[in-house]
């Protein structure tokens, strides 16, 4: 099938499907026992994201389970900033550790943008055989961390529940700030393009923490280097859609969709459809169950499911959660919720 018939492109292109396309946030992960035997046969997080064989295989897992619309990538937004020379490790039951960048010798031992490939080949690679692997109907979705949630993790070195590290190092060092972005925004460009070479049909930026940042600062560090990132891949890939991920971020999200060019739009569960399809009319839709669902199941599943379809079912839209698939999901749901979206 050629790309743009795919149910995922139509949607993406702007046309309003009966049954819309589907697929999940974290779709590959945790919840799934399939998941858990192919990592634990990789060793660690990061070794089964940097091996081609097994990052194909647990990719296609929620694919040979449910048949998803559309495949994403498996690997990590964290992957760039390792690829840049960060130091990065995952401790189980914690979350990612790096080390920090907080001034300009920090800077100064990071890589240029351009220098990310080697580290990232192997990334490239699982996209190549993905294409290959994946039945003829399933959209791939290449993916990168939007360069403001990139940067709280590299001025962190860790998660935090309000990204102050990230917006303290704005206030008092900007300059500084300013490179880390500017480096994070060329990386991002280099690293999407090779995945589009590779295969991406789709790619995804995920700006998890957007919500975290005041109004001229959303400006600056969300929409701007969207806008960038959007322009320059499409001069090299003008058919390749990007969706948009600014989670949190409210009213925000309509200054988004107008200002980056996005083709498409993820939203959070704490967007309202209606308001979504009257301020973003010309844009693709995607959303926004809330995950949470996927845990505790049963009836008021199925209904938040049917609502979901049909707030969103006046546009184009393609169902999704409004974050990612949590560990304790049980995969009878998905099966629950495809059954109230497919019927
Ligand atoms: O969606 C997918 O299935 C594709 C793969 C994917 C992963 N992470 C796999 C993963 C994608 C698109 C991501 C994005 C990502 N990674 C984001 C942005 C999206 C979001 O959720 O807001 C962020 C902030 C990260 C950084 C990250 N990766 C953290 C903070 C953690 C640890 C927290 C946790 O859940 O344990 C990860 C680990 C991670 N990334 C896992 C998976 C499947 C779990 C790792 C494991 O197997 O132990």
């Amino acid at each position: 099938m050629r790309t743009a018939e795919k149910r995922l492109m139509r949607a993406l292109a702007g046309e309003t499907l009966a049954v819309p396309p589907v697929w999940m946030m974290r779709q590959a992960g945790r919840y799934l026992p399939e998941y858990r035997a192919t990592r634990a046969k990789a060793g660690s997080f990061l070794d089964l994201c940097y091996d081609p064989d097994l990052a194909t295989q647990v990719t296609l897992q929620p694919i040979r389970r449910y048949g998803f619309d559309a495949a994403i990538l498996f690997a990590d937004i964290l992957l760039v900033p390792q690829a840049l020379g960060a130091d990065l490790r995952f401790v189980e039951g914690e979350g990612p550790r790096l080390s920090t960048v907080t001034g300009a010798e920090d800077l100064a031992r990071l890589g240029p943008a351009d220098a990310i490939h080697e580290t990232l080949a192997p990334v490239y690679e699982t996209v190549r055989r993905l294409r290959a692997e994946l039945p003829a109907e399933t959209a791939l979705i290449g993916f990168a961390g939007a360069p403001w949630t990139v940067a709280t993790y590299m001025v962190a070195g860790r998660g935090t529940p309000d990204q102050a590290p990230a917006r303290r190092l704005i206030y008092s060092d900007r300059a500084v700030f300013d490179a880390l972005i500017e480096r994070i925004t060329e990386a991002t460009i280099a690293y999407l393009t090779r995945q589009i070479e590779a295969g991406a049909e789709v790619v995804k930026l995920f700006d998890s923490w957007a919500g975290a940042l005041p109004g001229a600062e959303f400006e600056a560090y969300c929409i701007g280097p969207a806008r960038r990132i959007v322009a320059a891949l499409r001069a090299v890939a003008p058919e390749v859609p990007v969706i948009g991920f600014p989670r949190g971020a409210g009213g925000g999200y309509q200054s988004f969709a107008e200002a980056t060019g996005v083709r498409a739009i993820a939203l959070d569960t704490s967007v309202d459809p209606a308001w979504a399809r009257r301020a973003m009319p010309g844009v693709c839709l995607q959303g926004n169950l809330d995950p949470l669902l996927l845990v505790t199941g049963g009836a008021a599943l199925d209904a938040a499911t049917r609502a979901c379809v049909a707030a969103f079912g006046g546009g184009p839209h393609v169902f999704n959660l409004g974050h990612g698939i949590t560990p304790d999901a049980d995969p009878a749901n998905v099966e629950r919720m495809l059954r109230a979206i497919r019927g």
